[in-house]
């Protein structure tokens, strides 16, 4: 490694400790790599959430998601206090759960009065069994099936439509048209409301760009009209408003200044349909800081030009101020967790690059090898040791394209030595697989020293829990 390099490896080094040394509770999460807790004790070990990161891995093993309460606590408040300030009218966050579903999740952020955007059954199921109230949840989905909507119907929570099949679908449920299916039982008319895809462009990787015309989300902008006509038919169905969400990891605000526009001129058009102005859903996509060179808007300033955006909108229309909803998801929780893993072996190819591995990778964090996510890395165990060389992290599965980090400034490792990637709260855990056949790792949630597990490390057992073996297999090989 050359030594230019290795100065600016220093100087990463020096801002990584600058951020944690200092007190950031009040500092807006999505603007840190590290969680807000995060310090570095006289062990010179990383501590996240008031626990020594080395102790944990110690106690619940390796790899491990730590997620810190605080940061994610603070990011619901931010947002929550935000629209308080900034909208003149009512306004609910709904944290989107696709970011991480599970029970502890689920409650935290309803606790801190979200509502949860989930996308299937099993995020409405989990969501359900966490104790949120169904009037705080909103399913989305493009191909919902039948009984994710009966589910969804069910428990009353508004669903959002996302096309044509579903909108029949659902009128045919309501019980306006013949269906096949058992009927959901359902007294009340099903709240629902339209996503359109509003052909606005961000500047995002194109797998997660969800707001351009060219998308399998939403009504066109062509179909809504007939959209409207249809519902203002359907008694039985109570529309509430429109959503769109553009994108996501997004750091520019124009996007979503425009969509605020664009939403109302269709909100207004709703109502000349009969349809009341109740609700409208900006979606989510402020994107966070994964490395140094990231800067992403506060999550308030997002929230000013998008409250503002729609409040001047509505006035400008004239129309009454709807009540506003959000989606953040990455926001929320991607900076509020860490994934320690243990290093293992190096392979050195002189005059090439040098191997560190760990033992876990794309089967619990696939947004590298999925979107050539770039993410930074901490040794826990010695935080203060001077980066000296810059090496591949790579994974421990059976492709080589599974590197964690393809360029990660780091001391002198060894085996044993903990590594921890940072912001990895979203998405992370929510599309971990069992690639290989590597069991998922646990998940514990730490808070002024205490660490309890959120979710259990899989074991052997569970990866061969859902398979079946017929019996004329059943017999020792020859
Ligand atoms: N609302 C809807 C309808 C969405 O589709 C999404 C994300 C969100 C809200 C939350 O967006 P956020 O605030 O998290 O940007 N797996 C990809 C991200 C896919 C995002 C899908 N939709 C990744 O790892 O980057």
């Amino acid at each position: 490694m050359g030594s230019t390099q290795a100065t600016a490896v220093q100087t990463t080094g020096r801002h990584y400790l600058s951020e944690v040394t200092e007190t950031l509770v009040e500092r807006s999460p999505n603007q840190q790599l590290l969680p807000l807790t995060a310090t570095v004790n006289q062990k010179e070990h990383l501590e996240i959430g008031g626990c020594d990161v080395v102790e944990l891995v110690q106690q619940f093993g390796s790899p491990l998601y730590i997620l810190d309460e605080v940061t994610l606590r603070s990011a619901c408040r931010q947002y929550r206090d935000a629209f308080a300030r900034y909208y003149p009218g009512e306004s609910q966050v709904l944290y989107a759960s696709k970011a991480w579903n599970c029970l502890a999740v689920c409650a935290i952020v309803a606790s801190e009065g979200l509502g949860i955007d989930i996308v299937s059954g099993g995020e409405l199921y989990t969501a359900l069994q966490a104790g949120v109230s169904p009037t705080k949840l909103y399913l989305h989905g493009n191909n919902k099936s039948y009984e994710e909507l009966q589910l969804a119907v069910e428990s009353g929570c508004t669903i959002v439509v996302d096309n044509w099949h579903e909108l029949k679908t659902l009128a045919a449920i309501a019980g306006e048209m013949p269906t096949q299916h058992p009927k959901p039982d359902t007294q009340n008319p099903i709240r629902i409301m339209l996503r359109l895809t509003p052909g606005i462009e961000c500047h995002t990787h194109d797998y997660i760009r969800t707001g351009s015309i060219d998308s399998k989300f939403g009504f066109g902008l062509d179909q809504l009209d007939a959209a409207f006509k249809f519902i203002s038919q359907q008694s039985s169905l109570a529309f509430v408003g429109l959503h769109a969400h553009i994108g996501s990891q997004i750091f520019e605000l124009e996007p979503h200044h425009d969509l605020g526009a664009v939403m109302v001129q269709w909100l207004s058009k709703a109502a000349q349909y009969g349809l009341p102005i109740q609700e409208l859903d900006i979606g989510g996509g402020l994107g966070i800081r994964y490395t140094e060179s990231d800067d992403p808007p506060s999550i308030e300033a997002w929230v000013k030009v998008v409250s503002e955006s729609i409040a001047a909108a509505c006035n400008a229309q004239n129309i009454p101020l709807p009540k506003l909803l959000s989606e953040p998801g990455r926001s929320l929780i991607g900076s509020a967790c860490v994934t320690a893993y243990t290093v293992g072996g190096q392979k050195t190819i002189p005059g090439i690059r040098t191997y560190v591995t760990v033992d876990g990778g794309m089967s619990d964090n696939p947004r590298p090898i999925t979107y050539q996510s770039v993410y930074r890395a901490v040794v826990a165990n010695r935080m203060l040791a001077p980066l000296t060389e810059t090496v591949a992290i790579a994974g421990k599965h059976c492709e080589s394209g599974d590197i964690v980090i393809q360029e990660a400034a780091l001391p002198t490792t060894q085996p044993g030595d903990l590594l921890v990637v940072m912001a990895t709260g979203a998405y992370n855990y929510s599309m971990a697989s069992n690639y290989n056949r590597i069991p998922r790792p646990a998940a514990v949630l730490v808070k002024e020293g205490d660490a309890n597990i959120i979710l259990q490390r899989e074991t052997y057992q569970d990866l061969v829990r859902q398979d079946c073996l017929p019996e004329r297999l059943n017999t020792s090989p020859a």
